[in-house]
């Protein structure tokens, strides 16, 4: 029997010879070279995309890019950032709402490395991570990596509504069985559906943590706001932020936030963890443990967008043209997921609840199947276990007013 492995170890791990969403990916940029733009939709790209299907890059953090000097990208960065990056980050990441509380920013490579540090120092091996049924697959690979696993609880209730009970079941749960807890949400504008927790949810969310967190175990809520500078009105969007000083001091909330779609510097990898910690001993841990494990995965973080964030929040009127640059592009990205979405409603497609950002998510029971079949009419969307995930981001609007109707008719 051929073994499954060579030389590597195995270790838990279940690695497929190809990654799926890059194998679709490929196949999709093949039939574009084969029959042309117009005649393929693909729908599986997570970086927004112009409607001639060139990547979007902000012209104004592109020009602050080409000033650099050679000292600003070619040398090491502080294992924890720079420190003007750690301050405007924290601007970046909470504009009018931060949070009360005591807050530490550690630098990481993309959103990735603060999904990556947060569970390897406030979880276990061996334990379950929790997070929404409807999830962005590589957090099963990040915390596989590391010896830990996902667990879910049901994102939505049958009234279409945050499913507060399935969380507050699986949060009890899993701090009955294990010693801690690391909580992962997606939000605003979560990956895949699209949908962004309102101020109602957001207080049962705090409800729910601060009732189980009187076991005394401790808990990490881990915000993943990869998405929130395209979920719409920046300052609407975080509105729930100051919200999370209510925690009690034994759930300490981090934001994973990410320079790659914000900056459209997905490339430079860069990122940074939060913390927002109720005592100063519990900030200096979290800043300690993280800049450790940052030595012992990547080390230093690339120091080119950490100086471009800098030099950004060094300069009001340059922050302004880059968040005004950046509003024109969200409103072609929101105005795509509006026409995806009332396209849906006219044809019946049912769509998982949607708010804005990237992806639209559509139910169904057989996705690979239905996927199969509209790759036969040139269309590559990203089979899910649940549904079929639409990126938005990649598809111009006139194809999104399509899509819907031609997806009903492969379901059927
Ligand atoms: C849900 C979600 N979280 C986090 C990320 C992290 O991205 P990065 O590591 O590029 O910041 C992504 C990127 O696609 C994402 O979709």
């Amino acid at each position: 029997m051929k073994q499954e492995y060579i030389l590597a170890q195995k270790n838990g791990r279940t690695i497929p010879l190809e990654d799926r969403i890059f194998g679709i990916s490929n196949r999709a940029k093949a039939a574009i070279a084969k029959y042309g733009r117009d005649k393929v939709v693909n729908g599986t790209i997570g970086a927004l995309m112009d409607d001639e299907g060139k990547l979007v890059v902000l012209e104004s953090v592109d020009e602050v890019f080409h000033s650099l000097t050679a000292a600003d990208y070619a040398e090491y960065a502080p294992i924890g950032g720079l420190a003007g990056f750690r301050g405007a980050v924290l601007k970046a990441a909470f504009g009018n709402h931060e949070p009360e509380g005591f807050k530490e920013a550690v630098a990481t490579p993309g959103g990735t490395g603060s999904l990556r540090n947060t569970i390897s120092n406030y979880s276990s091996p061996g334990d379950r991570v929790l997070t929404s049924d409807w999830h962005w697959a590589p957090y099963n690979t990040i915390a596989g990596e590391i010896g830990r696993s996902i667990d879910t609880f049901r994102l939505f209730d049958d009234n279409r509504k945050f499913n507060a009970d399935s969380f507050a079941e699986k949060v009890k749960e899993l701090l009955q069985k294990q010693d801690s807890l690391v909580i992962i949400l997606n939000t605003p504008a979560h990956n895949p559906t699209g949908y962004s927790l309102t101020l109602a949810d957001w207080d049962q969310v705090i409800s729910v943590l601060t009732e189980e967190a009187k076991c005394g175990k401790p808990a990490v809520l881990l915000i993943d706001a990869a998405y929130i500078d395209f979920a719409g009105d920046e300052d609407e969007y975080r509105e729930f932020f100051p919200k999370l000083s209510a925690l009690p001091e034994n759930v300490l909330p981090i934001v994973a936030y990410s320079l790659s779609k914000t900056y459209t510097l997905y490339g430079a990898r860069c990122g940074a963890m939060i913390c927002v910690a109720k005592t100063q001993e519990i900030a200096d841990e979290f800043k300690r443990v993280c800049e450790y494990s940052s030595r012992g995965s990547w080390s230093n973080s690339a120091k080119v967008g950490q100086t471009i964030l800098t030099k950004i929040y060094e300069d009001p009127q340059l922050l302004r043209k880059v968040d005004e640059e950046r509003a024109g592009y969200r409103e072609m990205l929101l105005a795509r997921g509006r026409a995806f979405s009332r396209a849906a409603d006219e044809a019946g497609l049912e769509i998982v609840p949607f708010d804005a950002g990237f992806f639209v998510s559509v139910p169904c029971d057989d996705p690979d199947a239905v996927s199969r079949k509209l790759e036969e009419e040139n269309i590559f969307l990203v089979p899910l276990k649940l549904g079929l995930r639409v990126s938005v981001a990649s598809v111009p609007e006139a194809q999104c007013e399509k899509l819907p109707a031609v997806i009903k008719k492969a379901m059927e």
